[in-house]
């Protein structure tokens, strides 16, 4: 079995950075309620927040099934894309992109940097994006046809729970609620499974329509109830990556009293919709949260 804590090293992930701030909002002081944030985005510069915790064990499986090619789905700005090429690129291992939709004409920030780190591009149709959505073994039909090892959209995979479990073992913190945003809703699931059932994770879901979600969840913890976590579908402001003024305005002025950057797709309609909860009095008085900073701010990158 590949020493992943070798490989961690070799990457230069440090977990010791992804420390645990206090928030500052006037809100938190008026409803007693006590916010403090996980800064994983700080966890290494490039594979940063939840990429890592999903990819690590994952990346494990397939160095010792003798695996020399990674081929996985994204969009053109894709997070999770863009750490694997970097992870690709620093390891040796060959990786190959599949891509949503029509090739732009001028690459991106994220696309020059897979193209970059090496990464083998390939743009597919819309249809054939939501057909590769179906592949969720590490041998199923794009493995075969790229002679490698499959990792689903955003790494939604069994393995990645246990790499995000791993986050709860930095938190020597008491707290009742762990809140974060939703894409896939496997880091969520990664923290659930990792959870004492005395205390609950609560997900965001930065998609509209994110009710596949709970079964998805279901299906990565392969339970059928929810004993220790729930998800809000209140706060995707239209839909993924979908923004308006108030949000816009709200991350400026979160980022003006923390000195904590946010992007606008998970961590900020994270962080709105907790503070507007919070304001709405849905926490008991002296509740104790601590919100995980999942990243991605390679994808806003100004
Ligand atoms: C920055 C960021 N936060 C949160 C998420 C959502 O994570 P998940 O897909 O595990 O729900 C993603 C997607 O992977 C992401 O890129």
């Amino acid at each position: 079995m590949p020493d992943i804590e070798q490989i961690e090293s070799e990457l230069g992930i440090n977990t010791k950075a992804a420390i645990i701030e206090p928030i500052q909002h006037p809100v938190l002081a008026e409803n007693n309620v006590d916010l403090k944030i996980k800064r994983d985005d700080l966890l290494h510069p490039i594979i940063s927040g939840n990429k890592w915790r999903k990819l690590k064990y994952t990346l494990q499986n397939a160095l010792s099934k003798g695996n020399e090619h990674l081929i996985s789905m994204g969009g053109v700005y894709s997070n999770h894309l863009h750490a694997l090429a970097y992870i690709g690129n620093k390891l040796n291992i060959k990786t190959t992109g599949l891509i949503r939709g029509e090739q732009p004409v001028e690459d991106n920030q994220t696309l020059a940097d897979l193209k970059k780190w090496g990464m083998n591009l390939e743009f597919v149709s819309r249809g054939m994006f939501r057909e590769l959505r179906k592949y969720r073994s590490h041998d199923a039909d794009p493995a075969k046809k790229y002679n490698g090892f499959w990792i689903p959209e955003g790494g939604a995979s069994h393995d990645a729970l246990r790499g995000v479990a791993e986050i709860l073992k930095e938190i020597e913190l008491d707290f009742d609620t762990i809140a974060l945003a939703c894409g896939t809703g496997t880091t969520l699931a990664g923290i659930a499974k990792g959870l004492p059932s005395t205390k609950k994770a609560l997900g965001f879901s930065a998609l509209k329509g994110g009710g596949f979600l709970e079964k998805d969840i279901k299906k990565l913890l392969r339970t059928k109830g929810m004993p220790n976590w729930s998800v809000n579908f209140d706060y995707h402001f239209g839909g993924f990556a979908k923004t308006n003024e108030e949000l816009i305005a709200f991350i400026e002025e979160f980022e003006s009293h923390n000195n904590i950057p946010l992007e606008p797709l998970y961590n900020g309609k994270m962080l709105f919709g907790l503070l507007d909860l919070i304001k709405n009095d849905r926490f008991k008085k002296g509740h104790k949260i601590i919100a995980i900073h999942t990243g991605g701010l390679q994808g806003h990158r100004k």
